[in-house]
């Protein structure tokens, strides 16, 4: 039976080894859609995948509470901060919020807090409810009434000192208006952008040719962290205060005065904050405010309940990342039903084979949609959706519209499976799929259009090629003008020069010397050591350790690459053969297989070949005795580990095998050496043992 995938398997049903890989996989994931959000204001996932991805993690580490990680997400609020502004420590954290999804969800905040506390049935929790602005939070600092420090949330420890940023946002006070004004004081709250001044923003972008935000969200986050303040005021941001960091003096009785206070000193407050007295109450809010939602001028994306009673505060403290005494009470995605004209994939500049479903247009939370991802081929197939098919469409508050079902009542009768493309619909080449991968991949890598930019790039890089005065803007305009489509074009590009194409000397910025010294350059690049080679061709896995590895195996160019097309032949001697380098599993083996499975592939690495020169690698230490000899351990060894064991003899340059043939040399056989050893001494291998292997290698 094959292994489950831990990412498909009910929190309940998870074994503590399938939780601990599952929590290694969400830290990782979350904190890559985390550095999205936060850091480039570009994220991937919609909001409520996101916090799927939140819950689940969380779910599992409530299961598990020994297995908690360190690099936990419940740890962690947003990613770290982002390069271009200074770095400053809160001296409280900016905390964030635990979600709830449904009413049962409050009431179980509401019955969390009442055990917690130890209350009694008949006391009321008193609870304050807000909406939850779709903005990002930010904390102002007040010493003497007058504004000192503005600063952006970050991780939650330390964020970015955007104060001459949020100086120019409209509703943020430079000095704190009234009479008792404390020696300091820290205001946070929501950083936001209207509906009316983000569509106007985007049409003036459009007007300009420039890409137009996807959400007011993005671009309040983008407006904050200009680094011209003249720029953050344009986008015309806004400022809800809800919050305090830390004060000169204690704030003290109820959340719903703290608010009045703010309002005296200057701030907007959330007009619809209102006082709950029960969960009925405020299950009643929340319908009241996500009715109202649509016609509000700002976009929100839940309700916030605060306990109305500060001194309570103190006592519920945090959990992980959030309070004990807020929630966000989030409202579902919308929804709305289309029809799926077609099913197109992208090629992204990895290589990945992203599906996109081609819908009718059809307005869904907000805005028009006529694309929604479809993740991968699986996620097809698991929701059988099929071109033709009327289908549901979620999107929430967020970026990427979603395929979430089909309503297979309207389903055309002739509608076919989706059949996922086996080549690449950029190049042609195979698309496959590695074990464990969700997604297929194109193996075109060298001439792939999708991707050659990002190959050239890696070509060109410091550890492959290094080719001075070929970075990567130059290699980005060479592509786009045609004049550097695959790696032998780099070699041939002087050749051309001035016939092919205009002379260098004639584009923006060149001149003689320039032009000559990117000539010069290249042509010192022409000898090139295989493993420099190897690695600049970019396979999949294949890092300079690895290139390395190979090319030490292999020694010569012709050599490796005979021996790794004889290798697509399962079973192989040859892919038994590079299968047994160390550290070299099937799993890379497969790519670099792979790679030359492609005869794309093959072909533009020919056409390299035939222009430069690929310097031998002297397997090393050739003045060892075992250098050169094919060795198999067996049975277990006593003195070290049969990793170390490999990598020692590796090191002395013999070739670690995992089966015994003809063409072993030495078998070194521990304690219980089973049927390797028969079959050694079947065929007349010398037999070590551990004690006399050591005697060969040390001197
Ligand atoms: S209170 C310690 N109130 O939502 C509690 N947060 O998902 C601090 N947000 O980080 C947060 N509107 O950026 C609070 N009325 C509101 C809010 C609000 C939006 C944001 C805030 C927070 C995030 C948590």
């Amino acid at each position: 039976m094959s292994a489950r995938k831990p990412a498909e398997i009910a929190v309940d049903d998870l074994s503590e080894a399938e939780a601990k890989r599952e929590l290694a996989r969400l830290a990782k994931e979350i904190l890559k859609h985390d550095r999205l959000y936060y850091q480039r204001s570009a994220p991937e996932v919609s909001d409520a995948a996101y916090d799927a991805l939140r819950t689940r993690n969380s779910a599992i580490e409530r299961r598990f509470p020994k297995l908690v990680r360190e690099d936990s997400p419940s740890h962690r609020v947003g990613a770290p901060a982002a390069t271009g502004f200074a770095k400053v420590r809160h001296r409280r954290p900016m905390l964030s919020l635990d979600n709830a999804f449904d009413d049962d969800g409050l009431r179980d905040f509401l019955g969390r807090i009442r055990r917690f506390l130890g209350l009694p049935e008949d006391e009321r929790v008193p609870l304050m409810g807000e909406p939850k602005i779709d903005g990002l939070s930010a904390s102002l600092r007040y010493e003497g009434g007058v504004l000192v420090q503005g600063a952006t949330r970050g991780d939650g420890e330390v964020g970015e000192d955007v104060t001459a940023n949020l100086k120019v946002v409209k509703d943020v006070p430079h000095a704190l208006k009234g009479r008792s004004i404390p020696e300091f004081v820290e205001v946070r709250g929501e950083v936001y952008m209207t509906r009316a001044d983000f569509e106007a923003l985007n049409r003036e972008r459009e007007a300009h040719g420039e890409a137009p935000f996807v959400n007011p969200r993005n671009a309040a986050s983008g407006g904050l962290r200009q680094l011209d303040p003249a720029l953050t005021e344009k986008r015309r941001l806004r400022f809800f205060a809800y919050a305090w960091g830390e004060t000169s003096e204690p704030i003290e009785g109820r959340y719903r005065d703290f608010l009045k206070r703010l309002e005296a000193y200057g701030f907007h407050v959330n007009p619809l904050a209102r006082p709950c007295e029960d969960v009925d109450d405020a299950i009643a809010l929340y319908r009241r405010i996500e009715a109202e939602r649509e016609t509000l001028p700002y976009e929100i994306d839940g309700v916030v309940y605060k306990v109305d009673r500060i001194d309570w505060h103190e006592r519920l403290g945090f959990v992980g990342r959030a309070p004990r005494w807020a929630i966000a009470y989030k409202f579902a995605a919308e929804q709305a039903t289309t029809r799926l004209k077609a099913i197109t994939i992208q090629v992204g500049r990895t290589g990945a084979l992203t599906p996109v479903a081609e819908l009718e247009p059809v307005h869904v939370g907000g805005v028009t949609v006529s694309r929604a991802t479809l993740h991968n081929e699986d996620e097809i197939a698991r929701k059988d959706i099929r071109v033709g098919d009327t289908v549901i469409v979620q999107r929430a508050g967020d970026v990427i519209p979603q395929v979430v079902g089909v309503v297979i009542e309207k389903r055309p009768k002739h509608a076919e499976p989706f059949a996922f493309p086996e080549r690449c619909p950029e190049c042609g080449s195979h698309a496959v799929r590695e074990e464990g991968e969700a997604a297929r991949r194109c193996t075109g890598g060298l001439v792939c259009p999708a991707q050659a930019m990002e190959r050239l790039r890696h070509f060109t890089s410091r550890d492959a090629f290094d080719i001075e005065g070929l970075g990567e803007k130059r290699i980005e305009l060479f592509y786009k003008d045609g004049l550097i489509r695959k790696p032998a074009d780099i070699f041939t590009l002087e050749a051309r020069n001035g016939r092919d194409f205009p002379n260098l000397t004639e584009r923006e910025g060149w001149d003689e010397l320039s032009a000559s010294n990117l000539f010069v350059a290249i042509r010192a690049r022409r000898k090139v050591p295989l493993d420099r080679l190897i690695y600049a061709l970019g396979i999949p896995h294949v890092g300079q350790v690895t290139a390395k590895q190979l090319a030490r195996r292999y020694e010569r160019f012709d050599r490796w690459r005979r021996a790794m097309r004889e290798a697509r032949i399962d079973e192989s001697e040859a892919r038994q053969d590079l299968e047994s380098i160390s550290g070299i599993g099937s799993i890379l083996a497969q790519a670099i297989v792979d790679f030359f499975d492609e005869p794309h592939n093959v072909e533009a690495l020919d056409a390299l070949a035939e222009l430069i020169e690929v310097e031998d690698v002297r397997a090393v230490a050739s003045a060892s005795p075992v250098s050169g000899k094919t060795v198999v351990f067996t049975g277990s060894l006593e003195k070290m580990t049969r990793a170390e064991a490999k990598a020692r003899a590796e090191a002395l340059g013999a070739k670690v095998a995992s089966s015994v043939s003809k063409k072993t040399d030495y078998v070194i056989a521990g304690a219980d050496a089973g049927s390797k050893l028969t079959e050694a001494t079947k065929l007349g291998v010398s037999v070590l043992s551990e004690a006399e292997w050591l005697k060969l290698i040390e001197p």
